[in-house]
């Protein structure tokens, strides 16, 4: 379902990645491993549309997204790619619904069908009383998960996570990371995340160890 053949990325003399290719599944969860500095976070931006390889292609869902011309790859982007950052990255000024709301806004969703998959969403992630609650109002544990309910709402091809439990403490971390599981098992919903964290990565499907712009194993 994501196929990417042969990225290569450089930030002027630094070779970021070295001819990466990785493909991934409908349903899988895979997790991307390895020390700070290899690459991990700019696989994942390039994954995403986020930013451009210098060579290779990205394709998802059968669409090269290298032949998009930005309008239609950020319309491309807002619809079947969720992302979940390290830190929930909420507009505070905003309620949890109205956070969950916006990217379907942007693709054209009226108000009130939004704010139905909003509040259906919310449910699902068993934060229906906080629907009104502002970020400011909210634990940790709950940010997260309503970024995940933002990444969620326009039924993408992938969710991509970075170090998405990176900020939270233990409990937090663990429902968290079960909730990922849940929602591949409900909606056979995929992920890859990029995580520190070896208790997530050992639950996933397969780990993908990144060293020095390299895949260098594969543990499934
Ligand atoms: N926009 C940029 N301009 C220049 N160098 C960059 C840029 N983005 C990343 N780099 C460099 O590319 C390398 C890989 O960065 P990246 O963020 O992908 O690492 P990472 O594996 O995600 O690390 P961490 O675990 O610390 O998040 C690093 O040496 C970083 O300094
Ligand atoms: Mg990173």
């Amino acid at each position: 379902m994501i196929e990417l053949k042969g990225i290569k990325k450089s930030f002027g003399t630094l070779q970021v990645l070295k001819d990466i290719d990785l493909n991934i599944e409908k349903g899988e969860v895979v997790s991307i491993v390895g020390p700070s500095g290899a690459g991990k976070t700019t696989l994942l931006q390039i994954m995403g549309t986020l930013d451009k390889a210098d060579s290779g292609s990205v394709i998802i869902k059968g669409t090269d997204v290298s032949k998009l011309a930005e309008k239609e790859l950020s319309a491309f982007r807002n619809k079947q790619i969720g992302f979940v950052f390290q830190f929930h990255q909420l507009l505070p000024e905003f309620t949890a619904m109205e956070n969950i709301m916006i990217p379907a806004l942007i693709a054209g969703e009226s108000a009130s069908i939004a704010k139905k998959k909003a509040l259906d969403i919310l449910d699902m992630l068993g934060l229906k009383d906080r629907a009104s609650h502002k970020p400011a109002e909210l634990s940790g544990g709950e940010k997260q998960r309503v970024a995940v309910g933002r990444a969620l709402i326009n039924n993408p091809s992938v969710i991509l996570a970075d170090e998405p439990s990176g900020s939270l403490d233990t409990v937090n971390k663990q429902e968290l990371h079960q909730l990922f599981f849940n929602l591949r098992n409900k909606l056979n919903q995929t992920f890859v995340i990029v995580t520190h964290d070896e208790n997530l990565a050992k639950l996933t499907d397969r780990i993908i160890h990144l060293l020095d712009g390299r895949i260098s194993g594969e543990l499934s």
